[in-house]
């Protein structure tokens, strides 16, 4: 019986290797295609010790070598170029990560590509203004997936783009520019984010950190596709107030609006995003108070408040984030008592809420917390004494506590403990 499942499994292989890989007389591969891409690597060169940005890039090989593309091997087997498997048309290219170095326009052979439906050319040393100049980039109706993330590409996005991308679902054009003699980034005028929000209507994930949106109006985010799960936007110079509704869109799971500190807002009140994993609005100009429907964000995974000018008590509604492993709420001028339920955070790796005015005393008892490694309280005016669990939780490597009103003997310690840093000065500590 062994033997003959043996038999059958061996007979198995044979036959879906025949069937998926065509004998190598076929050429699958459309020669004009063939053609392009060959073109388009006599434009570039490979370069791994290529100089960018004051250091050396630390990718040790090329993870795709476009070099070994050759005419005696269909090109639809070369690395990194994926083909239709019925009309060798070329769907998908990827050569992120690849030492690509060159300048690249938009009138380069690549874009004779018409059925490319992913191309993935990130974390490479490409320049140029290809996003402008578009009229050959028009050809790519069905493209779905574009990376130019990490790249030295600069210019003004043309706001026709994306009357064209219309299936886009996945854009990534986050860090590029290059800083050497000049100063040069991708930037956005007034209309074409704009456009992109009105347009494209399947996008999921859009990734535009460090892209200048000085000329973007805020209003234009009200147009964004109910679809999108990823908003990534640190950095980008928005300024003006930041539309609530963004935090309300139904599908989002991470936003991040970190680095932009004329973008002033207010957190909702309610209907946030249900499903939301990742906020991060850290070193912005948000005003008002921590709302008590933070406590409904049950998908929460990641926090960053830090470096806003919020006020008031932080709502005590923590008790139902138990997906919760980093939170900080440093710097934004917080004021009344710790929460008591943020003790009870059953997976808080990082917890930060220094320079505030929080108060009070620390629970006594605490249960929880076996996770946490860092706890950063200093510069409030929490009283009361320094309890013991604090030296006993099972993961707590670093603790500041310094600059508090905290008092007394720390009550004994009764059990060994991981803690590695621990700061306890400007208090009123004894013993
Ligand atoms: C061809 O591609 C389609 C879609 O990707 C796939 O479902 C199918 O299994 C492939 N056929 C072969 C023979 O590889
Ligand atoms: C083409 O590539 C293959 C595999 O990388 C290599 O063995 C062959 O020598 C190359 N041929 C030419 C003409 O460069
Ligand atoms: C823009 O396209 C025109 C016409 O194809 C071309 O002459 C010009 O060099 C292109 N400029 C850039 C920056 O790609
Ligand atoms: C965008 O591209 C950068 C650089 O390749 C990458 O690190 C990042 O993970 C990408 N973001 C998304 C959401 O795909
Ligand atoms: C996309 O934007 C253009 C303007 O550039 C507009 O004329 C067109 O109707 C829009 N297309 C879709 C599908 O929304
Ligand atoms: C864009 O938003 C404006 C204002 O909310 C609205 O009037 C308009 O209908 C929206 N357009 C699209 C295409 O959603
Ligand atoms: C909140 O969501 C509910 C249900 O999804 C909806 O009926 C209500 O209009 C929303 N309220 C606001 C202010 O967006
Ligand atoms: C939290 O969600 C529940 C159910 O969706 C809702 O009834 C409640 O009002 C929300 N709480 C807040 C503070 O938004
Ligand atoms: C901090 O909050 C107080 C009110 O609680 C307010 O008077 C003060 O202006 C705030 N400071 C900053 C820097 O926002
Ligand atoms: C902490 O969690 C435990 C169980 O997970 C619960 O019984 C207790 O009431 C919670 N305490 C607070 C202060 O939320």
């Amino acid at each position: 019986m062994g033997s003959l499942c043996l038999v059958l499994v061996v007979l198995q292989l044979s036959w879906s290797m025949s069937s998926s890989v065509p004998p190598s007389s076929s050429h699958l591969c459309l020669p004009h295609q063939r053609d392009a891409l060959l073109h388009f690597k006599t434009t570039i060169s490979v370069d791994c010790d290529f100089y960018r940005d004051g250091g050396y890039r630390d990718d040790p090989y090329p993870r795709i070598d476009i070099e070994s593309w050759n005419k005696s091997i269909d090109c639809c087997s070369w690395e990194g170029v994926k083909c239709n498997n019925v009309t060798g048309d070329v769907i998908g290219m990827d050569l992120s990560h690849s030492c690509l170095v060159g300048s690249l326009f938009a009138s380069n052979s690549l874009f004779q590509l018409h059925n490319l439906q992913w191309l993935d050319l990130s974390s490479n040393n490409l320049r140029g203004s290809l996003l402008e100049n578009t009229s050959s980039l028009f050809h790519f109706h069905g493209l779905q997936r574009l990376n130019l993330a990490d790249n030295g590409f600069d210019g003004i996005i043309s706001s026709k783009l994306f009357s064209q991308f219309v299936s886009l679902t996945h854009l990534n054009i986050s860090y590029n520019g290059f800083f050497d003699d000049t100063e040069s980034y991708l930037r956005f005028d007034g209309q074409g984010f704009d456009m992109l929000a009105r347009n494209l209507t399947k996008l999921r994930n859009l990734v535009l950190d460090t892209v200048d949106m000085s000329d973007v109006a805020l209003t234009s985010f009200l147009n964004l596709s109910s679809s999108l799960e990823h908003l990534s936007l640190s950095w980008c110079q928005l300024h003006g107030e930041f539309p609530t509704q963004a935090f309300q869109l139904p599908n989002l799971k991470v936003l991040d609006l970190s680095g932009n500190e004329n973008l002033a807002g207010y957190l909702p009140n309610k209907n946030w995003s249900s499903g939301l994993e990742l906020l991060d609005i850290s070193e912005c100009g948000f005003r008002g108070s921590i709302p008590a429907s933070f406590g409904n964000l049950t998908q929460i995974i990641s926090v960053g408040l830090e470096g806003n000018s919020l006020e008031g008590q932080i709502p005590d509604v923590f008790g139902n984030l138990r997906k919760l492993t980093s939170l900080s709420f440093s710097s934004c001028n917080l004021s009344g008592p710790l929460p008591i339920t943020i003790f009870n955070l059953s997976k808080i790796t990082q917890l930060d809420l220094s320079y505030n005015h929080l108060e009070g005393p620390f629970p006594n008892h605490v249960s929880e917390l076996q996770f946490l490694e860092e706890l950063w309280l200093s510069y409030n005016s929490i009283s009361g004494g320094v309890p013991s669990w604090q030296f006993t939780l099972p993961s707590l490597l670093q603790l500041d506590l310094s600059y508090n009103k905290l008092m007394g003997p720390i009550d004994r310690i009764q059990k060994p403990s991981p803690i590695q840093e621990v700061y306890l000065s400007y208090n009123n500590i004894s013993g």
